[in-house]
C-alpha cells in the first residue's frame, strides 16, 4: 500500500553552492512549482552533497542553505504543499547510504559520467575521496530513503537516477525474496524444459547483477513465446524477472526537465561558472545594468547597420521572455536597422524585473523573518524524518540488522 502511495511522491535536492538564478528558476523551480499541486512533493537541501566537493569552504554551504530556502520560497515553492527540508537534519540518509554502499559494486559508481565529468571541472578541487566517490550512492540513499516514486531533474542527472534504479533492483533482489514466491517460481522454471529452464536462468542473472536490458528483454520474449504454461506461471516467470514478490525499495523515475537551455548573458549557458547569471533576488538595477551591458551583434557598429538575431544573446532571452509579435518586432528591428540595441533591450528588462517582481515581494517576508523560515524547515524535516525511519527500520530489518 505504502508503495502506491509513494509512486506519487516527488523528491528532489539541490546544492547549496552557491546563490540561485533564472537558469534555476526556468530550468528546475517552476517544474517544482507545477508539480506541488498534483504530487506529495519533499525539496531538501543536499548540503551532504555539497561538501562532497566544498568540504574546505563549509562557509559557503553554512551561507547558502538558508539563502536557497528562500529562494525556493521567493520563487513560489509553497511551504503548505510541499515539504522543505535539509538533508543532514534526516540522519537516516546516511544510515542507507552505508548500507547501499555494501552492495553497490566499485564499478558501477566508477563509470557514472558524471563522475569523471565533474573530475574535470572541478579540476582545481582535490576530489580524488572517498566521499566524492560515493556521491552517487548517497543521492540513492536520498530517494530510496522517501521510497519516492518520481524525481525531477536535469538530464545530467539522468545516470544518478538510473543507477538509483539498479541499486534498488540489486537490494530487492538480494533482500527482498518472499520464500513462497521464489518456491512457485522455481516450479514455473522447470516447467519450461530442460532448455529455457537454463536459458531463463542465465538471462535473468545477466540481468538481476549486470543490470543488461538486453538479457531482460530477451528473457520477457522468452517467456512470451511459451504457448503451453498457464497463465499464473507466465506472470510470475515474469515478476521473477524483476527480483521476486516484495519490493522494499521500489525504483523510481525521473522527470525530465523541460530540455531547453536558458541562456546566460553572453550567449552561453546560463551557469555560475561562466559568471552570466542573473540572480533570483537581483537588485533591479544591477538587473538593469547587466542587460545594458550586454554584447550584441558585433556587425552593429552604428545604430543604422543591419544586424543578425541569430547572432546576439540578447535575441537567446528574448526567445525565453517575448511573445511571437514581440519577437517579430525585434527579428525586423534589427535586420534593417530600424531599432537599436538600447530599444532591443528595453522589453526584455522590463520582462525580466516584471517576473522577479514577485519573488521579491515574497522573499522580503521571509528576509525580515528568519525564524519563519527556520519554522518551515523544522517541520519539514519532521515529516521528513517520520518517512525514512519507517523505511530505514524496513531496511534493517531486510538485512537482518533487527536483532534484539
Ligand atoms: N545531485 C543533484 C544535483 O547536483 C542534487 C541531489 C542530491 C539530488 N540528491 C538528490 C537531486 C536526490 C534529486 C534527488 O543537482
Ligand atoms: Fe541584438 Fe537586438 Fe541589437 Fe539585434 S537589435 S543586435 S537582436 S540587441
Amino acid at each position: 500500500m505504502s508503495l502506491i502511495h509513494s509512486q506519487k511522491r516527488v523528491l528532489s535536492g539541490m546544492r547549496p553552492t552557491g546563490r540561485l538564478h533564472l537558469g534555476h528558476y526556468h530550468g528546475v523551480l517552476k517544474n517544482w512549482i507545477n508539480l506541488q499541486h498534483e504530487y506529495d512533493c519533499m525539496f531538501f537541501v543536499a548540503d551532504w552533497h555539497a561538501l562532497t566537493t566544498h568540504y574546505d569552504e563549509p562557509e559557503i554551504i553554512q551561507e547558502n542553505v538558508w539563502q536557497m530556502v528562500v529562494d525556493w520560497l521567493a520563487s513560489g515553492v509553497n511551504p503548505g504543499s510541499s515539504s522543505l527540508f535539509i538533508q543532514s537534519r534526516v540522519p537516516e540518509h546516511a544510515e542507507l547510504h552505508l548500507l547501499l554502499s555494501m552492495i553497490t559494486p566499485l564499478s558501477w559508481v566508477e563509470r557514472v559520467p558524471s563522475y569523471k565529468d565533474m573530475l574535470v571541472k572541478n579540476n582545481e578541487r582535490e576530489l580524488s575521496t572517498y566521499g566524492f566517490l560515493g556521491y552517487p550512492v548517497l543521492q540513492s540513499a536520498d530517494i530510496l530513503i522517501y521510497q519516492a516514486g518520481n524525481v525531477p531533474v536535469g538530464a545530467d542527472q539522468v545516470p544518478h537516477i538510473e543507477m538509483t534504479r539498479e541499486i534498488a533492483r540489486r537490494f530487492n533482489h538480494i533482500y527482498g525474496r518472499d520464500p513462497g514466491f521464489e518456491d512457485l517460481a522455481e516450479v514455473a522454471i522447470r516447467k519450461l524444459g530442460r532448455k529455457n529452464s537454463k536459458l531463463y536462468r542465465g538471462l535473468r542473472r545477466d540481468y538481476m547483477e549486470q543490470g543488461n536490458q538486453e538479457s531482460r528483454e530477451t528473457a520477457l520474449a522468452l517467456v512470451s513465446d511459451q504457448k503451453n504454461i498457464p497463465l499464473s506461471d507466465r506472470d510470475r516467470l515474469f515478476g521473477y524477472l524483476e527480483g521476486g514478490g516484495k519490493a522494499i525499495l521500489p525504483e523510481p523515475q525521473s522527470l525530465l526537465t523541460d530540455a531547453s537551455v536558458m541562456p546566460g548573458l553572453d550567449g552561453n549557458k546560463m551557469s555560475k561558472s561562466y559568471g552570466n547569471t542573473i540572480s533570483l533576488r537581483e537588485e533591479p538595477d544591477s538587473v538593469d545594468k547587466k542587460i545594458k551591458t550586454m554584447t550584441t551583434d558585433p556587425a552593429r557598429v552604428r545604430r543604422k547597420d543591419p544586424g543578425d538575431p541569430n547572432k546576439c544573446p540578447v535575441f537567446d532571452l528574448h526567445k525565453i521572455y517575448s511573445d511571437a509579435e514581440q519577437k517579430e518586432w525585434v527579428i525586423q528591428g534589427c535586420r534593417s536597422g530600424s531599432i537599436g540595441c538600447v530599444d532591443c533591450k528595453k522589453p526584455l528588462i522590463e520582462s525580466i524585473l516584471e517576473e522577479q517582481q514577485p519573488m521579491r515581494e515574497r522573499a522580503k517576508q521571509y528576509e525580515e523573518n528568519p525564524d519563519l523560515v527556520k519554522s518551515i524547515v523544522s517541520e519539514g524535516c519532521e515529516k521528513a524524518r517520520n518517512i525514512a525511519k519507517s523505511t530505514i527500520e524496513e531496511v534493517r530489518s531486510a538485512m537482518g540488522l533487527d536483532y534484539r
